[in-house]
């Protein structure tokens, strides 16, 4: 079996263009959202993910405003700018972009930002709502995961998906969400024993371990759909997933590669989470 690509980058862009329409009618009718990050400190991948989503933002015609501060911020002055962000009446989304400097707790940030202003879907409001099947902001890479299997008509309900990963950023919510659709699932992490006999098992398996190609194809159930979320820079600068991409092709029926699979589509999801904070249908 040759497996079927995802191609996220290209799914992403359609997402763009069909956002682009939809802010254009936003703006004629005087609403432009209006996205603001907040970058701390200088860590080189984080500024660079930054320009990333200031770019697809601006080609959607979203708004977006950079608000940088030095890696010597303290958590007390963070909160108060959150505070000033979550009154100012102009701005629909607030993100603020992990990892922090290590004096300031990300937890604390994360709940002082308000749920409805929460395009990230980090706050515990909003994945309780997403744990109870609400609408509210989605995560943005499980959001993106989801949308790439259903854009494919890839059949969830009834499936076992493996999920390797157990981060509340990508790992925890990607099993909530494919719960939601009538998955059964299985949480495979660090500590669990003989990791293959649970993946091999896996109608559906999304590997978020952050090595690189970790995941051979031995892993791999005949047919399965692979979705690779791990971003790892190999020494000669190349990026790679967490699968082995040329084995995962000949035993899958669908892989997302690395680049142009899940990262793009996180951050059309949270322009898809920006125009919903603009027009007020998530609180
Ligand atoms: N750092 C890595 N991924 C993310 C993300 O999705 N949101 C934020 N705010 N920071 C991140």
């Amino acid at each position: 079996m040759t497996a079927e690509i995802i191609n996220g980058k290209d799914l992403a862009q359609e997402l763009r263009n069909e956002m682009k329409e939809e802010v254009t009618e936003l703006i004629q009718k005087g609403l432009t959202p209006h996205l603001t990050v907040v970058l701390v400190g200088d860590n080189p991948a984080s500024r660079s993910y930054v320009r990333g989503k200031e770019k697809a933002a601006s080609e959607v015609g979203i708004e977006s405003s950079l608000i940088e501060l030095p890696e010597s911020t303290s958590e007390d002055e963070l909160l108060s700018l959150i505070q000033q962000l979550n009154t100012d009446e102009r701005i629909h989304g607030i993100l603020v972009q992990l990892p922090l400097p290590k004096q300031i707790r990300e937890q604390e940030v994360i709940e002082a930002i308000s749920p409805a202003k929460d395009v990230d879907g980090f706050h515990p409001i909003n994945i309780g709502r997403m744990m109870t099947g609400e609408d509210t902001f989605l995560p943005c890479t499980p959001y993106g995961i989801l949308t790439m299997l259903q854009s494919k008509n890839i059949e969830i309900e009834g499936k076992h998906a493996v999920i390797i990963g157990r981060s509340n950023i990508v790992g925890k919510p990607v099993g909530q969400l494919l719960l939601n659709e009538n998955a059964t699932v299985t949480y495979c992490h660090s500590r669990t024993a003989d990791l293959k006999a649970y993946t091999q098992k896996a109608d559906i398996l999304v590997a978020a371990i952050g090595r690189a190609n970790a995941i051979t194809s031995d892993y791999i159930k005949e047919g399965a759909v692979v979705i690779d979320v791990g971003i790892n820079r190999l020494d000669n600068g190349k990026l790679t997933g967490d699968v082995d991409f040329a084995g995962a092709m000949k035993k899958a029926s669908y892989v997302t590669p690395v680049p142009k699979g899940v990262g793009p589509m996180t951050i059309a999801m949270l322009l898809k989470n920006t125009i919903k904070a603009a027009k007020g249908l998530a609180s």
